[in-house]
C-alpha cells in the first residue's frame, strides 16, 4: 500500500498533457503538479545553470511532499538532469520524457523522421546519443523551435494562437528527398500535443505526430507500488514556483482540477 502523491514537473504547463493521461491510467492517485515558471522557457538555459537549479528545487520538493514517484514530463529537462536527479536522490523513482526516436524509427515507412524540440533538447548529448543507438536506419531532422512552447501556453491560457506562427515553426521538418517525404513528426516537448490540431492544419503534407505521453504514464504505472482504493486523496494541486498565478493560469488549472 502506498498512499503517496505522485509530483510531475515541467517548465510551465506542458506537463499537463502527461497528467491527463496519467489520471486515465491511475485515477485513485492524487497528484501534484509543479511548473517552474519562474524559469520559462527551459530551452534557451545554459545547461550548468539549469541542472543545477533543478535538482536544488527536487531538494525542497522531495522534502515538503514526499511523493511516490517523480515523473519530469519535460524533455528539455530529462535530457540533462534525469542521470543527476537519480545519483541525488537515489532512494526516488524518476520517470523521464525523452524524445521518442526509437518508436518513429521502428514506425517511419519513409526513413525520413522529424524531431520537433526545443533548442535546449536539439543540442543535448542525450539527444544525439538516442539517434546513434536506434535510428541509425533512418535520416533523423532534428527542429529546434524557439516560439512553440510559449505559443502553446499563451494558447492554453488565452485560446488564441496565431496560426502563420505555427506554420513557420513547423514548417523545417517537412523534408523531401529523392521522391520521399518526412512522415513522422515526434513532439519532443510535452507543450506540443496542444497545439496539435494547429500543427495537422497548417502541416504541408500528412504525418504522424508522435505523443509519448500515454507511454509515460505507463511507465509511471508499472513502477507505482499498488494504492488501497479506499483511503480517501485530497485534491490534486499545481505549485507555480514564480507564486501566485494570474486569473488566465488560474482557471486554466481549474479547468483541469488541481488547485492552486
Ligand atoms: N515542456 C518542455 C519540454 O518538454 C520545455 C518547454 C520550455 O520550457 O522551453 O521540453
Amino acid at each position: 500500500m502506498n498512499d503517496k502523491p505522485v509530483l510531475l514537473f515541467d517548465s510551465g504547463i506542458g506537463g499537463l498533457t502527461v497528467l491527463r493521461e496519467a489520471r486515465v491510467l491511475m485515477p485513485e492517485r492524487r497528484f501534484i503538479y509543479v511548473a517552474d515558471d519562474a524559469a520559462f522557457p527551459y530551452g534557451d538555459w545554459e545547461e550548468e545553470a539549469l541542472r543545477s537549479r533543478i535538482v536544488g528545487l527536487f531538494g525542497d520538493l522531495l522534502a515538503e511532499h514526499d511523493p511516490a514517484l517523480c515523473m519530469i514530463p519535460c524533455n528539455t529537462a530529462s535530457t540533462l538532469v534525469l542521470g543527476d536527479l537519480r545519483a541525488t536522490f537515489p532512494h526516488m523513482q524518476f520517470v523521464g520524457t525523452v524524445p521518442a526516436i526509437k518508436p518513429a524509427a521502428e514506425r517511419t515507412q519513409s526513413g525520413l523522421v522529424s524531431v520537433l524540440a526545443t533548442p535546449g533538447t536539439v543540442k543535448r548529448q542525450y539527444t544525439r546519443d538516442l539517434i546513434t543507438q536506434w535510428a541509425t536506419k533512418c535520416q533523423v531532422n532534428l527542429v529546434g523551435s524557439v516560439r512553440l512552447a510559449a505559443l502553446a501556453e499563451t494558447y492554453m491560457r488565452h485560446g488564441f494562437v496565431e496560426e502563420e506562427a505555427v506554420a513557420a515553426e513547423i514548417a523545417p521538418c517537412f523534408v523531401e528527398r529523392d521522391g520521399r517525404r518526412t512522415d513522422i513528426v515526434v513532439l519532443a516537448c510535452t507543450h506540443y500535443p496542444f497545439l496539435a490540431n494547429r500543427m495537422r492544419k497548417t502541416a504541408p503534407w500528412p504525418v504522424d505526430w508522435l505523443d509519448p505521453a500515454e507511454a509515460i504514464a505507463r511507465r509511471a504505472l508499472s513502477l507505482l507500488p499498488a494504492r488501497s482504493g479506499d483511503i480517501p486523496t485530497g485534491p490534486d494541486r499545481a505549485i507555480f514556483t514564480r507564486g501566485e498565478p494570474d486569473a488566465a493560469t488560474r482557471s486554466l488549472i481549474r479547468g483541469f482540477g488541481l488547485a492552486a
